[in-house]
């Protein structure tokens, strides 16, 4: 996620075969190096090193828990990155596709991420650009996806094979994951560098999120090791109730260190926006709850700089 900037190849950002030449060979060396040494390294790190680096940050919105705000946020933080600059994809994999009509793409005009899946579509294929962010849309074909993987090889690497194809066009990769630790979400957890956990600030909270984390203890143990915890988001957070203030200690003692100073209060502009097929930032960026998601960019892109 390191930039660099480099003057000979017309590369502008990130690291590039040349930056990463530069780091790995030593000085006297680099005096002795004629041109066509160089020109060996360059396409000797293109096709090695560099093709692991120069790829988007992809990362599950998790919680198994319906209603906590993990599609809100996929779309208003997708939006907010994507504001700034870098290039953004969201993955919508939840049958539901609340995150492809809340970036204002029709669910029903293609299967979307289920034709990548299950029929070999390419995935560049089946991606939809919008003003907030390029959208993989979903639909509800996915819920039969669950059953029809089972058979599969490798079922449970099939999202991130789909979003490798297209990982090196992307600074970041949102994945909008559903309600429950079952298929699905184990491909989002396998295909993902780190997860990010909406927790809704009320009583059942931390119900579940043991579970969520024994799930996460077993993909990093045999499928993903490199899986990270991103940040836990408080969602719907009401600092005028005990209650909310409670949850928000008890949460902050099971994540330590992870939760984000950023929380998102209750705004019912928020809500209203899927509705017009907008992320917050297109249907009233004053609202309190579009300054809580542009904050939360911020502090996401901080800790990933
Ligand atoms: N901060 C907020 N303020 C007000 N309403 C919100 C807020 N966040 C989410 N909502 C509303 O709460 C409902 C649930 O949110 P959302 O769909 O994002 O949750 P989810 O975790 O994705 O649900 P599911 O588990 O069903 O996928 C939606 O109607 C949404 O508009
Ligand atoms: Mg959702």
């Amino acid at each position: 996620m390191k930039h660099s900037s480099f003057f000979v190849f017309p590369f502008v950002s990130r690291e590039t075969p040349a930056s990463v030449f530069r780091k790995n060979c030593h000085a006297p060396l680099k005096k002795v190096l004629n041109p066509i040494t160089f020109v060996v390294y360059y396409f000797y790190y293109r096709n090695t090193k560099c093709e692991e680096i120069i790829v988007a940050k992809i990362v599950a919105i998790v919680n198994q828990k319906g209603g906590v705000g993990k599609t809100t946020t996929c779309v208003n933080l997708a939006a907010a990155v994507a504001q700034t600059g870098k290039r953004v994809l969201l993955c919508d994999f939840d049958p539901q596709a609340n995150a492809t009509s809340g970036m204002g793409v029709d669910k029903t005009v293609s299967n979307g991420v289920y034709d990548v899946i299950i029929n070999g579509v390419e995935t560049a294929k089946a991606i939809v650009s919008t003003p907030y962010g390029d959208v993989l849309p979903s639909s509800k074909a996915l819920a039969g996806a669950g059953v029809e993987m089972i058979n599969l090889p490798d079922r449970q690497f099939l999202l991130k094979q789909a979003l490798r194809q297209v990982a090196e066009q992307y600074d970041y990769i949102f994945i909008d994951c559903p309600p429950s630790l079952e298929l699905l979400t184990l491909n989002a957890l396998c295909a993902a560098n780190s997860l990010l956990v909406p927790v809704q600030g009320e009583y059942f909270a931390l119900e579940g999120l043991s579970d969520l984390m024994n799930t996460v203890r077993l993909v990093r143990r045999s499928m993903n090791p490199q899986l990270q915890i991103e940040g836990v988001l408080l969602t719907m957070f009401d600092g005028r109730t005990n209650l909310s203030i409670q949850v928000a200690q008890e949460i902050k003692r099971f994540f330590p260190g992870k939760v984000y100073a950023t929380v998102i209060p209750r705004n019912v502009r928020l809500s209203e926006a899927p509705s017009h097929g907008k992320p917050i930032c297109g249907y009233d960026r004053t609202c309190r709850g579009a300054e809580a998601y542009a904050a939360l960019a911020v502090e996401f892109l901080r800790k990933n700089a």
